[in-house]
């Protein structure tokens, strides 16, 4: 029922310079595989198979990374070696991958509206791959779950200590059982003091594809960008978006010490597991 998971994956990834100079955030390892990776496999996961990238400059090696290499397939082939690609290979089988521009940075708002090509008029999941989730159950697949009784888009939350919530998208709302609540408020990136509680969005979304227009009509916010928070506050406004305290763990890899903390994670927990 839902199909399409989009990728918004333009933004430069300064805090990891000069690591990210020429190379995609993105594509930046925990342990063995690429961040985007991550991402694409709990969409999967969730019976999301057409990944749709809202990319930019310097961004080619996200496209080739999801693209057969030849010459590699060559030289390993019948090696011992092909348990490597094993992975990336069950991704490429279940999923296909196209690829629009956003040639502007004017926000998560505007990365969404310009993978609306990619979409269409269906509902669709969003995935910010910085936000690396591990869960028992893919974060994606619990709130497709949850679509499937609600209809209507659906936002992420987890509760954040107070010194960090001006770092996130914040809502308050009516809690309609154990950790589903119905968005009444929705700020981005709010002052500690101003925050309406510490239920942070995380980079996880399902979209009813009524927000483009709205997107469209939603002038630029925080940092003077078009802000997905505040389209989202006009769509709970106008009828009713969901937010989700999900069950699992996010690490947040747009900060160094997210990154760090994600690699020791993986390497202790799952790449020994699956991979060693
Ligand atoms: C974006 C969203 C914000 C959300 C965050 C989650 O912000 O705008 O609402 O809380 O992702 O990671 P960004 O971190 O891209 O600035």
């Amino acid at each position: 029922m839902i199909n399409k998971c989009l990728f918004p994956v333009a933004g430069y990834g300064t805090r990891f310079l000069p690591a990210t100079k020429s190379m995609p955030k993105e594509m930046l390892p925990v342990v063995n595989k690429p961040l985007v990776q991550y991402g694409v496999e709990e969409a999967i996961e969730a019976g999301l198979k057409e990944i749709g990238f809202v990319t930019g400059r310097g961004k080619r090696a996200i496209a080739d990374h999801f693209d057969v290499s030849y010459e590699l397939e060559h030289q390993i082939a019948g090696t011992s070696k092909e348990e490597y690609l094993k992975s990336i290979r069950e991704v490429m089988k279940n999923a296909s991958f196209s690829f629009t521009r956003q040639s502007e940075m004017r926000g998560l708002g505007d990365a969404i509206l310009n993978g609306r090509r990619l979409i269409g008029d269906e509902p669709f999941g969003v995935v910010l791959s910085d936000d690396l989730c591990v869960a028992e159950e893919g974060v994606l697949a619990q709130m497709v779950k949850l679509y499937r009784q609600f209809r209507c888009s659906i936002v992420a939350v987890q509760e954040v200590a107070k010194e960090d919530i001006h770092k996130f998208g914040v809502i308050k709302g009516k809690e309609l059982k154990d950790g589903i609540y119905q968005v009444e408020e929705m700020v981005e990136k709010p002052p500690a003091d101003k925050a309406p509680s510490n239920l942070a969005i995380i980079g996880r979304y399902i979209l009813t594809p009524d927000i483009f227009e709205i997107i469209e009509n939603t002038p630029p916010g925080k940092n003077d960008e078009v802000q997905l928070t505040d389209a989202l506050l006009t769509q709970a406004k106008n009828g009713c978006v969901m937010a989700y305290r999900f069950k699992g763990r996010r690490f947040d890899c747009g900060s160094v010490e997210g990154f760090v903390d994600a690699t020791n994670y993986v390497y202790k927990n799952i790449y020994n597991v699956n991979e060693a």
